[in-house]
């Protein structure tokens, strides 16, 4: 099977899967991820296939979702592959991909080994910040039945994947908990110049929130 036919059928597979999902993974998130990370390809470089293949199977398996696991996703997109008769070397690479890309606490080290994956975790993490990424925030909240925002509850910088991830809070604390975040986690050239420009609609929005959460005449 060749470069384009994988994508393509990998691409067929996840629309449909993720078609009804409304947890801020829809698949107009993995589109966009997907678009963004095949941008982000052509100025960073990185092996296109596997950045496709990649992009599409990300959240394939989310650990809010899936009891807590962060190397699930990784199987299940190799198994997904292998069952297409891809190569198993670079169904690996996607795996390996995968297990990377997921933000697992402020405090938490973020480590990517290759190029790839550092593009596929800028193309995702770009999606949670800017215009889109303030809907997906409230989106997930809303989802979760939590409050946009309680002054009394301060946000937490989580040292551990298990405290962040068993956190409940408002959505705005999740804007200090990762969002604001995420910008000095980018790793590539690209994804920083585009990223630099949603953070400040990210610093607006708060702006705006507050004043007019504590309006007064
Ligand atoms: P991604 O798909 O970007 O890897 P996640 O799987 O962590 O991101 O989350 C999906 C979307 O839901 C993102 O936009 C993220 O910011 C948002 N989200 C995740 N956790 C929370 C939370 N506790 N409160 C509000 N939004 C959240
Ligand atoms: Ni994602």
């Amino acid at each position: 099977m060749n470069s384009t036919e994988i994508v393509s059928q990998i691409k067929s597979i996840i629309q449909k899967q993720f078609e009804n999902e409304s947890t801020g993974h829809d698949w107009f998130h993995i589109e966009r991820v997907y678009n963004m990370a095949t941008f982000l390809q052509k100025s960073e470089g990185g092996n296109l296939e596997i950045i496709e293949l990649a992009a599409l199977l990300h959240d394939v398996s989310d650990h809010k979702f899936n009891g807590g696991s962060a190397t699930l996703g990784g199987d299940i997109a190799f198994e997904m592959l292998i069952n297409l008769n891809y190569s198993s070397v670079k169904a690996e690479k996607v795996r390996e991909i995968i297990n990377q890309v997921s933000f697992k606490g402020a405090n938490v080290e973020h480590l990517t080994s290759s190029i790839e994956a550092k593009i596929v975790q800028d193309a995702d993490r770009l999606d949670a910040i800017g215009a889109i990424g303030i809907a997906r925030a409230f989106a997930y909240g809303g989802n979760k039945g939590r409050p946009l925002y309680d002054p009394s509850i301060p946000p937490v910088l989580h040292d551990s994947f298990d405290a962040y991830k068993n956190a409940k809070s408002h959505t705005i604390n999740h804007f200090h908990e990762k969002l604001l975040l995420l910008r000095r986690k980018l790793n590539t050239r690209t994804a920083i110049n585009i990223g630099n420009e949603r953070h400040e609609f990210l610093e607006l929005f708060l702006k705006n929130f507050m004043n007019e959460w504590n309006f007064s005449q």
